[in-house]
């Protein structure tokens, strides 16, 4: 597989903390992210999500990724053209090859700096090695309260996942 940015260190550390991947991005909503309404269009709203997500993810493995799913994406305001949509992406679990990431989306106002949580999504990542198969992660490290709450939460939606998604092949399976 084409590897545009070289290789990876042949091997990292086996666990990261949850700060060391941290992400925050700020962006500020221009009319051409807008739909007719003035508001920033969802699937722009996904895209900044997906990325900011994927550098944290990255950031924690130190390889390359891709989005395996999303789950629970809400929008909860619209964002006006104008603010400053500020997001935040955080690892909150990671098993062999995996990783959930958690992103919250702010606009905060320009003028007055008000903030207002618009979005929030967990989004799954799969490392990739030089074939593109799946190639194990390091273990994510949960110091503070709030990120050891995130890590059983995320520990649980894993669960959820793999058997909707069991429930799912066996169905496809069915079918055929
Ligand atoms: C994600 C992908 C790499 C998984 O490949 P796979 O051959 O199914 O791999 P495996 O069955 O060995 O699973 C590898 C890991 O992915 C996880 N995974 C696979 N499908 C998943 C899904 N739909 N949601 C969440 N996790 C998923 C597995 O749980 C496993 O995690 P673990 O190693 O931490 O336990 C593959 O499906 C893929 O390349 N999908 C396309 C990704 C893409 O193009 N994304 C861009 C956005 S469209």
């Amino acid at each position: 597989m084409a590897q545009p940015l070289g290789s990876a260190a042949p091997s990292g550390p086996s666990e990261r903390p949850v700060a060391d991947s941290q992400v925050i991005m700020n962006e500020l909503a221009l009319p051409n992210d807008a739909n007719a309404l003035g508001n920033v269009l969802g699937g722009r709203v996904m895209h900044l999500m997906d990325m900011c997500a994927a550098m944290a993810a990255m950031r924690h493995c130190r390889k390359v990724v891709v989005t395996a799913s999303v789950d629970q994406l809400s929008f909860l305001h619209p964002v006006q053209v104008g603010m400053v949509m500020s997001l935040k992406a955080s690892v909150n679990y990671a098993d062999r090859t995996s990783m959930e990431v958690g992103v919250r989306v702010e606009a905060e106002h320009p003028l007055t700096g008000q903030r207002r949580h618009t979005s929030s999504a967990y989004l799954t990542f799969v490392a990739l090695d030089e074939q593109g198969r799946p190639t194990p992660v390091p273990r994510i490290v949960p110091v503070s309260e709030i990120e050891q709450r995130r890590y059983a939460e995320a520990e649980e939606r894993r669960a959820a996942r793999l058997a909707a998604r069991a429930k799912q092949a066996a169905a496809r399976e069915a079918a055929q």
